[in-house]
Formats: structure tokens, C-alpha cells, sequence
């Protein structure tokens, strides 16, 4: 949910010392408003505007800042001289390391003529934002200079200062699930810039001032929320990777709009096969976080499996890693709103997998046998998992698991085979083909670590 980015905004702000008057108890009343409900007040000039560094897809022709205040050249920041060189041109290095000045994680970036400070765009952008914030933070306030604007939910009554809404009332019918009427203008969504949205040429608005915060916006680090990610990686920096992977096992909310977000209620949505039926709207996602261990674990068998197997250079991915949907019984909330914490429920077979991953040794508590012997099984159909994903706690959600799973080299089997207990000889995994008895795809392996939770996906029930 965009609110995700949102209700983080104002301890980013407050940590720079510029958040707004304290507004009680109508922060409290809308945890998920779909518009931002970032203090609006004192508007800090967002660095990361004045870059002249350009993310992907930026200049496109679309990314119009919207007001003079906006624009992608008028810069604020740049009137605090010294915020440093455009980054198309990264400083010279005067730094020895020989890791990115921001990541820490990936060596700097060379270019064949000289080494630049950081390993990627991304970075620049990042550290760049780092240094505004500073220059932000040495007392840089402007005071309330936009102009006081009607509620974005009635445009009826003045706003409460501060805030995109008059009222309690009208906060809670925004963030209500039949109002559609888009994001009405408000502030950037993007960590730390106050400046108002884009506003379309239809008069419709964007969630952020520009396209290039836009791109900020849809790829931040899921942990911190206040950078842009890797390529690659859900987190923009080793610190936030380890501090993740330190706290987990854990969920982390992907925010409505992310690239990630898309991505897998893409699968779900192109996955969902069953005809007749209506593929179920997603309405959450959540990044599962292994501890270091229970990565180490996988990657350690993806490797032995790609040795054998060869497939990376063969144009697939190491081990022929592939993403499979997992349905299973939830006791608990976990997933609802606001549930990210595990029940301690041993019966509790999701909060047992995100927990502690799948376990073999469980197998057949439930049914007793397995159509292709005792495995764990999954599938590319997100609609026959569905079968399989239950409650037994009242939730207009249902929850799904998407998992990385190593398939290897999968035997195709058509007819079933309870007797396995292996993938047959020679072959990774088995890979049950529609057809003979069954209706829908079965990937199935027979090792723990050849799986991962990696994603939970709350659908509508
Ligand atoms: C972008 O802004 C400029 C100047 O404000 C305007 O002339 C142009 O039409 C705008 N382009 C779009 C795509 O909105
Ligand atoms: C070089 O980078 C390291 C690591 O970020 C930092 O600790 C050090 O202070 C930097 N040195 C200079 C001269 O900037
Ligand atoms: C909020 O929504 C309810 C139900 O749709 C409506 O009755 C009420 O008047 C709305 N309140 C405001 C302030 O718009
Ligand atoms: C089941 O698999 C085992 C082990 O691969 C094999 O020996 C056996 O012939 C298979 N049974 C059937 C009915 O295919």
C-alpha cells in the first residue's frame, strides 16, 4: 500500500528535525489512506529533485514536475551552494576504497577512464539524497509558504494544517476501499519531499512531483524505505540486507506500486488459470526474510544443483531456480492488516513455513500421501494453490505462498507415483504435466533446501 511509504515519511522526517506540528489523533485513524498522509507543512526542498542525474525512463517526455516549485530544474536545494557537482559527473574520487562510497556492498563503478564514487545510479541518487537530508537537517526550514487548500477527500472544508485532510471523517472515506477517485493532489510520495504531485493532463494526480521520484518511489528499500533498492536486491545497502536478515525471520510489507508489488501480482494475476473463475484482486504482499543461515542453506544447494547442471550458461537462471506457488492452512491473521507477527501456533502450517521454511519431515500430516511420493509440492498455477490455501480464522483475505524453488533438472511425469521419496534417478525434481491424472502442474522436490518462502501474498477471499 502506498501508505506503507506513506506512515514512514514522518519518522524520516522527524528525523531531520522538520516534522510538522503534532496533529492528535487523526494520525492514528488512517494507517492506510491511499493518498499521502505525509505532513505537508514545513516543506523541506527535496534534494533528490535537483538531480540532474537521470534514472531510468526519466525525461521521457511525461515527468513534468507539476507548479513552478516542482520543476526539475528550479532548484531549492541548489540554493544551499556546495550540495555537490551534478552526478552525471560523480565527484572525483578522493576516497582509497574500492567499494561504493554508499553501498558498501558493490565495487565503484569505472567507466574505462576514471572510477566514480559509487557503483551505480542508484547509489549516486542515494547518497546524494544522504546529503541533502544533512543539508536539511542544519536548520534548512522554510516555513508554511503553500497556501492553505481544500481537503483532498471533499475539497470541501480547509485542510487541518498539516495534513491532506479537514477531518477524521473524511481521512477514513479516503482511505476506504470504494473510493477510486485516484490520489488527489497531495504531496510527493517519495522519502522525504514535500513538494505537491504531478498533476496529469487530464487533471488527474500522480503520487509523486516528478518522474524521477516516481522511480525512487516504486523501487525503495523495502527495510528503510528511504532509498532506492539494488538491481537485484530488495535492500539499497549491505547495512539494510544484514539488519534485515538480523531481525528475520520476518514480513515486510511491500508498498502498493513498488516494482516488486507488480511483479508478483503480475504472476498471480497471468498464473490464475482456472476458467470459469475470476482471478481475486491482491491486496497485499509481503517480502518473507530469512534469517543469513536458511539463505546460506539454499544458496548452497542451488550451487551444487547449477555444478551439475549447467544451466546459467545455458541462458536460465543458477540451478534453474524458479518462482511456485504454495497454498496452505492459516490459524492465524498473519497478512491481515497491521498482522505481521508469527502465532505460536505449531499447527499453524503458514506461520510454520515463513517461519522455519518447508519441512519434509511434516509431510502427509494431513492427507497421508502425496500423488507423486513425499515431497514438497508446489505449483506455476497460482489458481490451483489457491485449492489449497485456507483459513481458520474469519479474514476477507486468503493467503498464498510464492517460493523460489530450485527445479534443477525435472523429471515430467504423467502418471502419479506415491512410492517416491526421490526425484527419480538423475533428475533434480518432478514435474507433474496436466494431463493423465491430474488437472493442473506439480512441481515437486524432495529436499528442503530446495526451497524458500519468498513471498505472501494476501488475496481477496
Ligand atoms: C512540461 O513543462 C513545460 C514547461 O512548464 C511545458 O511547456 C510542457 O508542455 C510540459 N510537458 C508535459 C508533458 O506536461
Ligand atoms: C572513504 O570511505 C570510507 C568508507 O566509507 C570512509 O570511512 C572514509 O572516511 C572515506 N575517506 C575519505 C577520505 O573520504
Ligand atoms: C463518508 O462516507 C459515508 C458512507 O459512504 C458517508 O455517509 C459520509 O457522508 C462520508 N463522510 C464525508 C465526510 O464525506
Ligand atoms: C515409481 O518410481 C520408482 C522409483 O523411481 C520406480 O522404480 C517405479 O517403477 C515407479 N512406479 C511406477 C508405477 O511408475
Amino acid at each position: 500500500m502506498a501508505a506503507s511509504v506513506a506512515s514512514h515519511l514522518p519518522l524520516a522526517l522527524s528525523l531531520l528535525h522538520t516534522v510538522a506540528t503534532q496533529y492528535p489523533g487523526l494520525t492514528k485513524s488512517q494507517p492506510t489512506t491511499n493518498v499521502n498522509t505525509a505532513p505537508t507543512a514545513p516543506s523541506a526542498p527535496a534534494p533528490a529533485a535537483t538531480f540532474s542525474i537521470a534514472l531510468p525512463g526519466s525525461g521521457s517526455g511525461t515527468g513534468n514536475g507539476s507548479g513552478s516549485s516542482s520543476g526539475q530544474t528550479t532548484s531549492t536545494a541548489g540554493t544551499t551552494s556546495g550540495a555537490g557537482a551534478p552526478m552525471a559527473t560523480p565527484p572525483t574520487n578522493s576516497n582509497n576504497s574500492a567499494q561504493c562510497e554508499h553501498c558498501h556492498l558493490k565495487p565503484k563503478y569505472h567507466d574505462g577512464v576514471k572510477t566514480h564514487s559509487y557503483c551505480s545510479k542508484s547509489c549516486a541518487v542515494n547518497a546524494k539524497l544522504a546529503n541533502g537530508n544533512q543539508k536539511v537537517s542544519h536548520g534548512h526550514q522554510h516555513g508554511s509558504s503553500t497556501p492553505p487548500s481544500n481537503c483532498d477527500f471533499c475539497h470541501n472544508r480547509p485542510k487541518f494544517p498539516g495534513h491532506p485532510f479537514c477531518s477524521k471523517a473524511c481521512a477514513k472515506n479516503a482511505s476506504s476501499s470504494s473510493y477510486t477517485g485516484g490520489n488527489p493532489q497531495g504531496t510527493c510520495q517519495a522519502p522525504g519531499c514535500s513538494k505537491p504531485t504531478h498533476v496529469n493532463k487530464d487533471g488527474t494526480c500522480g503520487d509523486y512531483c516528478s518522474l524521477s521520484h516516481k522511480t525512487l518511489g516504486e523501487t525503495l528499500c523495502i527495510m528503510c524505505l528511504k532509498a532506492a533498492k539494488q538491481t537485484n536486491s530488495h535492500f539499497c545497502s549491505k547495512a539494510c540486507a544484514d539488519n534485515a536478515e538480523m531481525k528475520g525471520p520476518m514480513i515486510l510489507e511491500v508498498p502498493a506500486g513498488h516494482v516488486t508489488f507488480r511483479d508478483v501480482a503480475d504472476q498471480f494475476k497471468t498464473s490464475w488459470r482456472h476458467v470459469g473463475t475470476k482471478c481475486p484482486t491482491v491486496k497485499r504482499i509481503y517480502k518473507i526474510v530469512s534469517p543469513q543461515s536458511s539463505l546460506a542453506a539454499y544458496n548452497a544447494y542451488k550451487s551444487s544443483v547449477e555444478a551439475r547442471g549447467q544451466f546459467a550458461t545455458n541462458g536460465r537462471s543458477a540451478g534453474n531456480e524458479n518462482r511456485r506457488w504454495h497454498g496452505t492452512k492459516r490459524e492465524c491473521h498473519l497478512g491481515d492488516k497491521g498482522h505481521t507477527q508469527f502465532c505460536g501456533s505449531q499447527t499453524c502450517s503458514l506461520c510454520c513455513i515463513v517461519k522455519t521454511s518447508f519441512d519434509l519431515s511434516l509431510f502427509g500430516k494431513k492427507t497421508g500421501w502425496g500423488r507423486f511420493g513425499k515431497g514438497i509440492y508446489t505449483s506455476s498455477t497460482s489458481s490451483k494453490s489457491n485449492d489449497y490455501s485456507t483459513n481458520e480464522c474469519r479474514s476477507s483475505l486468503k493467503a498464498i505462498l510464492l517460493n523460489k524453488v530450485i527445479v534443477g533438472k525435472g523429471c515430467k511425469l504423467i502418471q502419479d507415483n506415491v512410492s517416491l521419496t526421490t526425484p527419480p534417478q538423475g533428475y533434480d525434481s518432478v514435474l507433474a504435466e496436466k494431463g493423465g491424472s491430474l488437472n493442473y502442474d506439480e512441481l515437486v522436490v524432495y529436499t528442503n533446501d530446495a526451497i524458500r518462502p519468498s513471498f505472501l501474498v494476501m488475496y481477496e477471499a
